[in-house]
């Protein structure tokens, strides 16, 4: 798209633009360079979500953006529709128009194995008459399939796949997905008209991001990507749908329609470019218009024998791509022979579909198990045929709550439909209403906490029931599991099951306890050697000196996740000042909303947790706040950092610090969840793992410490 001349220009111009975004004359400058500005603009957006390589920080694209956005709105009639602002959302979408396709959209016929795929070898061989066939190979993307229309360069429609021949149009859903251009010149093609294939995509980061947001929530999760590529698309509050961070790949021109004699596009050239004669060289022209194609991700082959090794090749490493496929597609490249071998009524005849070992199965739900967590949420666990889903036995699986249950139409001893996507839990996708026997039952919630019998209470606002009985032991043990796990004291020779063995054994009852444990008894267990005592101790003794904010997080106070837990810390000298802080004292702090206020201040206004706070301090934990203004949600926030090989400027364990002090997190291995590996000298196998997952960036210690706020 860009070549090394054009990048390096643009790259100029944008330090132009920067150096002169607060000079005097800014505005006359904006007004005789607009679509200058606009160009760097659009060059950042190809280097961030096409290439995924930016070369500017968010912020500085934002200042641009803004620089922009601020003209715009003082000149309205300056506005172009494939301005980079003409993304953003204009409110609410009334409704999904029906639009039909200029093309049906069929699908694929599926294969699943080398047979099938020697078939359609053979069948295509036998119409054409050729000997060997080449066939390009590229991933089959799990997401939402939709349609774009560009005329005259400009993207002027994007559709759902609906029924094939008729879909929603989401257009300005579609503008959200920064992938997408607003404009593309196939003008230098000679197309006036062109129709565009693709998938929109959740990557994983950001769909577990979304997950666990919703949980926090205590809103159920979705089951897969797709699903919440789907969703999005159907929001009607566009910046909400912006803020989903949808991808795109577009993998197949439809249609295409030649310009007439009288080009309307001025600059349309006297002589188009050729257009490609090939799959595989479509899938470069898209790519050097501007589009995510998977240029990078496609493979030309002679014949199917490569073609099978290939894509069993490729399933072997499905799991490090940082976002969801379920097969192949295998496609005639040539596209002349496409034409001739030509459709079935469902399908195409040039391509077909290998897909990968299902992540879904079915099964049946035997019973349900309700469980009690540590903010006393009673939540359905349902026992189900064990069943074996991409590659893990599962038994149980959480579902949620009485709305879940509802929604999904469950019934003990009904067929259920379940999937494990990635790295994600378990879900169950649907229920079989159509198969039940009559011998079904509804399943019936409790009216009585499971563990201590007190009476559950269901708050009006709130989805789950729950056990408000402050001695019930199931929340006493969860609260004790969460206050010792790794994103909070981090005391990591603890561990769940040594938390609920010490419980049920009467050693601990409460948090404070795990400052003062007889040792000597625990000792005398099975498991229990000198060494690991020592560990123990070591590990409990070092969680003294958590910073506030993990305390704070330990809590385990309702709505505070890690994010409020650091705005909090930075509040206070002592964790006990938050006892004179009103709910609107508290609700001046940032992303304090009105839920997380009362929350904190029915918490720092109940005598036995302040008591609680006191015993803790008295025991030696720190809950002075040593650092106090450091803890920042910096310009890490939600990334993920792991160090690998020797670094020579900084510790490794200062290296940490730094990363979480600036609202970043620490990986333990390296896996699609990680954004950077920093690598230092002689780094070794994390390296090689890490350069394997396109999305993860591997960067050097220098790199590393320019990100950091102190060093700009
Ligand atoms: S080609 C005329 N290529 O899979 C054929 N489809 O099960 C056009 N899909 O409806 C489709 N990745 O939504 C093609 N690389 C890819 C694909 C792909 C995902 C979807 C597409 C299609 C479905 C068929």
């Amino acid at each position: 798209m860009y070549n090394n001349e054009q990048t390096i220009a643009l790259q100029k111009k944008t330090t132009e633009w920067l150096a002169n975004v607060n000079a005097s004359n800014i505005s006359g400058i904006v007004k005789n360079n607009t679509e200058d500005l606009r160009n760097c603009l659009r060059f950042h957006e190809y280097r961030y979500y096409v290439q995924n390589d930016p070369l500017i920080s968010d912020f500085e694209y934002d200042t641009l953006y803004k620089l922009l956005e601020h003209f715009e709105k003082e000149n309205p009639g300056a506005v172009t529709t494939d301005s980079p602002t003409q993304r953003v959302g204009k409110g609410l979408i009334k409704d999904f128009p029906k639009t039909p396709h200029l093309v049906p959209m069929l699908s694929l016929e599926n294969s699943y194995n080398a047979d099938d795929l020697l078939d359609f070898d053979r069948k295509a061989r036998e119409i054409s008459g050729l000997h060997e066939i080449e066939y390009c190979v590229e991933p089959k993307f799990d997401g939402a399939s939709i349609s774009l229309v560009y005329e005259d360069d400009m993207l002027i429609r994007g559709v759902t796949r609906g029924d094939g021949e008729v879909g929603d149009e989401i257009t300005l859903n579609v503008k959200q997905i920064r992938s997408v251009p607003l404009s593309a010149k196939f003008s230098e093609y000679g197309i006036e008209q062109i129709e565009i294939r693709g998938e929109v995509l959740m990557n994983k980061n950001n769909f577990k991001a979304y997950n666990d947001a919703l949980i926090e929530e205590g809103i159920p999760p979705l089951a897969n990507p797709r699903n919440a590529a789907a969703g999005s698309l159907r929001i009607k509050d566009t910046a909400e749908v912006s803020k989903r961070n949808l991808e795109a790949f577009l993998y197949h021109v439809s249609y295409d329609h030649a310009t007439t004699a009288q080009p309307k596009t001025a600059n349309a050239p006297q002589d188009p470019a050729e257009k490609p004669e090939t799959h595989s060289g479509m899938l470069e022209m898209l790519w050097n218009l501007g589009f995510r194609s998977p240029k990078n991700e496609m493979k030309v082959f002679k014949g199917i024998d490569a073609v099978i090794k290939h894509v069993h090749d490729f399933e072997k490493v499905r799991d490090n791509l940082g976002y969801e496929i379920d097969g192949m597609v295998i496609k005639v490249n040539d596209l002349k022979l496409q034409d001739r071998l030509g459709m079935t009524s469902h399908h195409p005849r040039w391509a077909i579909a290998f897909k990968f070992k299902a992540r879904q199965g079915t099964s049946k739900l035997l019973a349900v198990e309700f469980q009690v967590g540590r903010t006393g949420a009673v939540t359905p666990v349902a026992k189900i045929e064990p069943v074996q889903v991409g590659g893990v036995t599962v038994g149980s699986i959480s579902i949620h709550n009485e709305a879940y249950i509802k929604e999904k139409d469950l019934m003990l001893g009904d067929t259920i439909l379940i999937e494990r996507s990635g790295d994600v839990i378990p879900q169950i996708v649907k229920s079989f209403p159509e198969l039940r026997t009559s011998d079904e039952k509804k399943i019936e919630f409790p009216t009585l906490c499971p563990v201590c019998s007190s009476a559950l209470y269901k708050p009006e606002e709130d989805a789950v029931w729950r056990c408000v009985s402050l001695t019930c032991p199931a929340q006493i043990a969860e609260g004790i599991i969460h206050f010792v796990s790794k994103d909070a004291m981090d005391i990591r020779s603890f561990g769940e099951a040594n938390v609920r063995k010490f419980y049920e054994m009467g050693l601990l009852r409460s948090i404070p306890d795990i400052y003062s444990l007889p040792y000597d008894e625990i000792g005398k267990l099975d498991g229990f050697g000198e060494k690991s005592i020592i560990k123990l101790q070591q590990a409990i003794e070092d969680s003294k000196k958590q910073p506030l904010n993990r305390i704070i997080y330990a809590l385990g106070i309702r709505y505070v996740g890690e994010t409020t837990a650091k705005t909090l810390a930075n509040a206070v000298d002592h964790l006990t000042d938050f006892a004179a802080f009103s709910e609107e004292q508290l609700m001046q702090l940032d992303d304090v909303g009105v839920k997380v206020a009362k929350t904190v201040y029915s918490f720092f206004h109940n005598a036995d947790n302040l008591k609680l706070l006191q015993k803790l301090e008295e025991l030696g934990v720190q809950l002075k706040n040593e650092k106090k203004g450091t803890v920042t949600d910096g310009n890490l926030s939600g990334l993920t950092f792991l160090f690998t090989g020797t670094l020579s400027q900084l510790k490794r364990s200062d290296a940490e610090a730094l990363v979480e002090r600036n609202g970043g997190k620490i990986l333990g291995a390296v896996s699609s969840r990680l954004n950077y590996l920093v690598a230092g000298e002689s780094a070794g196998s994390k390296l090689e793992k890490a350069k394997k997952i396109p999305a993860i960036h591997v960067i050097s210690e220098e790199e590393f410490i320019k990100m950091l706020p102190s060093s700009k």
